[in-house]
């Protein structure tokens, strides 16, 4: 067999999406054995020498450096990943892009519509394959949803829930961080949480939003310093709810909050049409809940589709035998391989950073909204790529171009 091209990566972040993405490329060409490159993990790029040595070392980087100016300018460097809070996201994606490389970013995309408009038009020009991580839409159950819901199955949708809840941010002696102050993320859950649930209702439903009218709490309004000296100003949303109109008439309401006591990760989305409805939480990643009009009376009724078996839905084939779960860490795998086949093939990859423009406006509508208090349309002056194909097992082949 022709020994497969080489694909090096430099990675930015060693923390938590740092981990994610560390493992997504140590185990993609092992589990997918069609994976259309060598990866190799080239260079790991962070501010902190220490730290970013000894994560380098556990995740198996070849090389790290503390310059990213200097790596991206290098020659043996096909791909740059990001994962630093969200303020750094622009400014490391466009250098990348000026720089010949193809971009993977972690969402949001940027930290206003108009520097992902950028980043979008920039990827287009230097026709770069990119993409955002809205990892979620590669669980296997979500894919299944967004089948369900193009296939007619829910008839004409009318109602989408979505909640994302946690509950690290209530108790006020939790210290302020980089989630907690504007200039550095932009917005508290609702770009951190609700970014999630606009990707995954526009990929599960493939409708755009139109309007949205929002409301931003702040509980707690200043947090310790990290050094225990003092006090730092809370300058973001603890929780944030918006309700939506949608495309075709379907309306929406989104819950994200930091303040849920006894919710870790609640990520829980519900799609209710004229023939029926799903809901997915991803507490039960691997389960989706379907119910049907279509069905006989005498056997309507919510049922689990478990989308753990290989004959029927994309991804877990690659992974264990049927009805062997998989986790939250795969689906970065299984979004890391779609990716690398649409690189190999030259073909678009989604979530691209159309999609993270999409997502951005919506993120930033909602905001305006709850300064004004008035509902507000989207602009939408970008053209989005329509909505995201879906992976079937049976079309898996096909799309692996995507
Ligand atoms: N896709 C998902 O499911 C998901 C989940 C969590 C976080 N995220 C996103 O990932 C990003 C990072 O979040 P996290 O939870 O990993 O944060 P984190 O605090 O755990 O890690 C941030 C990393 O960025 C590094 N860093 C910070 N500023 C930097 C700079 N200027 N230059 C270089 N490195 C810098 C830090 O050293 C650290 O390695 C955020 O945009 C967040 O919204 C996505």
């Amino acid at each position: 067999m022709p020994a497969k091209p080489i694909l090096n990566v430099a990675l930015v972040g060693y923390a938590f999406m740092g981990r994610a993405h560390s493992n997504a490329y140590q185990q993609v060409g092992r589990f997918f054995a069609d994976c259309p490159f060598e990866v190799r993990k080239k260079v790991m790029v962070a501010r902190t020498a220490g730290k970013l040595a000894a994560a380098a070392k556990t995740w198996g980087w070849d090389e790290h450096s503390t310059d990213f100016d200097a790596v991206i300018a290098r020659d043996d460097i096909d791909v740059v990943d990001i994962t630093t809070p969200p303020n750094g996201h622009y400014a490391l994606a466009k250098k990348a892009l000026l720089a010949g490389k193809h971009v993977l970013c972690e969402k949001p995309l940027a930290m206003s519509v108009a520097e992902a408009k950028e980043l979008a038009e920039l990827a287009r020009k230097k026709k770069r394959t990119c993409g955002v991580w809205h990892a979620y839409r590669f669980c296997p159950a979500a894919s299944t949803a967004a089948r369900i819901c193009r296939e007619g199955r829910l008839g004409t949708i009318q109602h989408v829930r979505g909640l994302y809840l946690q509950d690290w941010l209530n108790d006020p002696t939790v210290g302020a961080g980089w989630r907690t102050q504007k200039r550095i993320c932009g917005s508290g859950s609702h770009g951190d949480l609700n970014a999630h649930l606009i990707d995954m209702t526009r990929f599960i439903t493939g409708l755009e939003f139109e309007s949205v009218n929002g409301l931003a709490r702040t509980f707690v309004t200043e947090r310790p310093t990290g050094d225990g000296a003092g006090k730092a100003k809370v300058d973001v949303d603890d929780a944030f709810l918006f309700l939506a109109q949608l495309q075709g008439g379907a309306v929406g309401s989104f819950e994200a909050t930091r303040f849920a006591p006894g919710h870790k990760n609640t990520n829980y989305i519900e799609v209710n049409g004229s023939k029926g409805s799903l809901r997915w939480d991803f507490y039960r990643m691997n389960e989706l809940q379907f119910f049907s009009f279509d069905d006989p009376p005498h056997l309507q009724g919510w049922h689990g589709i478990l989308c753990s078996d290989s004959a029927a839905h994309p991804y877990v084939g690659s992974w264990w035998p049927g009805g062997h779960h998989i986790g939250y860490e795969h689906c970065f795998t299984n979004m890391l391989y779609d990716w690398l086949h649409a690189l190999a093939a030259g073909k678009p990859f989604r979530p691209d950073f159309a999609d993270g423009v999409a997502v951005q406006e919506v993120v930033e509508a909602a905001l305006d909204s709850a300064k004004s208090k008035q509902w507000v349309k989207l602009k939408r002056s970008q053209k989005f790529s329509g909505p995201a194909p879906v992976r079937t097992p049976a079309t898996a082949e096909r799309n692996a171009g995507l």
